[in-house]
């Protein structure tokens, strides 16, 4: 395990294996954790560690890599697949608390909250002002959801509460007779605001980018809680600087961490958070335990509940 968690997290996992754990915040995989691949038969990794191809070429006996996250982009899948190495990952547990966090930075950026925060308590908010801090409705105004998988759909269910109009893309022509399947262009012209919930692959990365942020409205919202590198964050500062765009609200950013002497934290059109979509105890140890249970099918040579590279299985 590349790091360490609550015990109470990590029951079923008692007596069925020898647990070697990291640092309680790993950045990067230890040093004793590395030493002791040649041993290891599963590896439990979080999504800031990546498990690249000569991480496997260090573990020759592993059967499993059980990631506690949804998105698997820090693991080099087809290297896991090459070697018949499932790799879990923990869909549908953070649905709910991932889809309450975007709700949050959408009305936090749509109301600017951050800059009323600050002006409070910095002693600005002198009387009540008709003309000050004036955000923008939610009712009647278009949301444009890049990517209807388990997330995007949950964050679209929240928005028809607000009275919004939804509208979205996807790689599956599905449809949803509350929302309207449209090409990407038109998404990127027709919404108020926009939120992404698409994996980082090579094809999405990069996706919001100058070319795309033209497309948008002066007014336009951009709400980020997927991947970071989805976004050009170089081209989101200069949109937000230029006001090409209104605002953005960030759950994710690249790099990760930001850090702290990043432009973008100056702008005050601009929210950032550090990466807590799932972030409530009950979904962390929901993952938690699903990701033990990816863990164990692996190292007992089931196949995984929830397995990204289901290729592995056949013959
Ligand atoms: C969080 O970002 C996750 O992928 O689970």
């Amino acid at each position: 395990m590349t790091h360490t968690l609550p015990a109470d997290w990590l029951l079923s996992l008692e007596g069925k294996c020898r647990l070697i754990t990291g640092p309680k915040d790993a950045t990067e995989m230890a040093f004793e954790l590395k030493q002791r691949f040649k041993d290891t038969d599963g590896i439990f990794s979080l999504l800031t560690i990546p498990i690249t191809r000569s991480v496997l070429d260090q573990a020759p006996k592993l059967r499993v890599v059980s990631n506690m996250a949804v998105g698997v982009d820090n693991i080099e899948i087809p290297a896991c697949t090459e070697r018949r190495i499932p790799v879990g990952n923990t869909p549908g547990v953070l649905t709910e608390a991932t889809a309450d966090l975007t709700m949050t930075l959408l009305l936090a950026a749509a109301r600017g909250i951050y800059p009323a925060i600050m002006d409070a308590r910095q002693g600005k908010w002198k009387t009540w002002s008709p003309t000050g801090w004036l955000g923008t409705d939610l009712d009647s105004t278009t949301l444009g959801i890049i990517g209807m998988g388990k997330i995007g759909r949950a964050v679209a269910q929240r928005a028809l509460g607000f009275g919004m109009r939804i509208i979205y893309t996807d790689p599956q022509p599905v449809s949803y007779s509350y929302a309207t399947q449209v090409p990407l262009d038109q998404l990127l012209a027709e919404s108020d605001i926009i939120t992404l919930h698409i994996p980082l692959t090579a094809q999405t990365r990069g996706l919001i980018n100058s070319k795309a942020i033209k497309l948008m409205k002066p007014s336009a919202i951009l709400v980020n809680a997927s991947r970071g590198p989805v976004v050009n964050t170089e081209d989101l500062y200069t949109a937000l600087v230029e006001h090409k765009i209104t605002a953005a609200a960030l759950d994710v950013t690249d790099p990760e961490p930001l850090p702290p002497s990043h432009p973008l934290y100056s702008l005050s059109n601009c929210i950032i958070l550090p990466h807590i979509g799932s972030a409530t105890r009950q979904t962390r140890k929901r993952m938690a335990e699903l990701a033990c249970d990816n863990l164990l099918a692996g190292l007992e040579g089931k196949p995984l509940p929830n397995c990204v590279n289901p290729e592995v299985y056949q013959r």
